[in-house]
């Protein structure tokens, strides 16, 4: 039997690159290879996912697998699906015509290194295949369990998920916003997607409705906590840390948890917030060593 990820003693980085070098592999097996006259589109799909991004919701979907006892495979499947979904997000969030970002995950983005259509169709293609790995049989025996994930993963990204909140970013870069509308934004932009990482692994593995609602208050919190600090790293971070431009968000006078609440009330929300999400997983005792850990690195992460 596999050995659970991050419960092992030895540092946490070392559990997260352990378990991204699994991610990695299935990633690169997943996604097409350059053939024919769309080589070009395989290409761009390859660059985007490939790049050295932090896997981090991949990750959560491993650590919540293995709380369940999922087969691995199976584990690694579901988590290259939220990645493939996330790097969509990213590719399109880079576009000029949403926040005009030429550099990602350490090199140009996407549609600087390709063109702008090959970035708009490379992330078309990578949600219909996050959505094709979770329905192919190799992800779970039970089609019902395939059918709940895909629709996990379906309202993750839409418009009462990621889509919806990307739209209500683009709107406050030109009206101002309260902290419950900031709020509302990061839960839809970031924290949808990040909450279907976290309860994917009680959906494979079948787990009682409590222990699935538990999860989704780890994520809730761990997720809200996650934007806090990306925003925080777009004031006080650097490019050679974060593999992205920083400053943006002030020059695009986008409103956010920083510049509604100032920099230090801010890391200190982020700080309850993480400590909160891990009084969400007391009832799985040691077993969920892993993700409360995973809550501390989202607060101290310096990229
Ligand atoms: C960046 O996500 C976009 C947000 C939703 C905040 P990450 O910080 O996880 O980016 P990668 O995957 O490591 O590049
Ligand atoms: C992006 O948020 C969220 C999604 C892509 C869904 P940001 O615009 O803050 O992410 P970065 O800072 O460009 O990574
Ligand atoms: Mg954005
Ligand atoms: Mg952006
Ligand atoms: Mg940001």
């Amino acid at each position: 039997m596999t050995a659970h990820f991050g419960t092992a003693p030895g540092s946490l980085a070392d559990a997260m690159a352990a378990a991204g070098t699994e991610i990695d592999a299935v990633l690169d097996q997943l996604l097409p290879r350059p053939a024919g006259p769309e080589a070009r589109l395989a290409e761009a799909m390859r660059y985007a996912v490939l790049a050295p991004g932090k896997r981090f919701r991949p990750i959560l979907a491993v650590a919540s697998a293995d709380l369940f006892g999922a087969r691995r495979e199976a584990a690694l499947r579901v988590a290259a699906a939220v990645e493939f979904a996330h790097t969509y997000s990213l590719v399109h969030d880079d576009l000029p015509c949403m926040d005009d970002d030429d550099v990602r995950r350490g090199q140009p983005s996407t549609h600087i290194r390709f063109d702008e259509a090959t970035a708009v169709l490379a992330g078309d293609a990578l949600m219909p295949l996050a959505f094709e790995v979770l329905a192919r049989p190799e992800t779970h025996a039970e089609p019902a369990v395939r059918t709940a994930l895909m629709l996990a993963l379906a309202e993750a990204v839409g418009p009462r998920g990621m889509v919806g909140g990307q739209t209500i970013d683009l709107a406050v870069e030109h009206q101002p916003a309260d902290i419950g509308t900031i709020t509302r934004m990061q839960q839809l932009k970031t924290g949808a997607l990040i909450a279907f990482a976290c309860e994917s692994g009680a959906i494979l593995g079948q787990a009682p409705d409590s222990q699935r609602q538990a999860l989704r208050a780890y994520a809730h919190d761990l997720g809200l906590a996650f934007q806090i600090i990306d925003d925080l790293l777009d004031v006080e971070g650097t490019q050679e840390a974060t593999g992205k431009k920083v400053g943006k968000d002030a020059g695009l006078g986008k409103a956010t948890f920083v510049s509604l609440l100032g920099v230090e009330r801010a890391r200190n929300q982020a700080q309850m917030l993480a400590d909160q999400a891990v009084s969400h997983l007391e009832q799985f005792g040691e077993r969920a060593t892993f993700l409360s850990r995973l809550a501390r690195f989202v607060v101290q992460r310096s990229h």
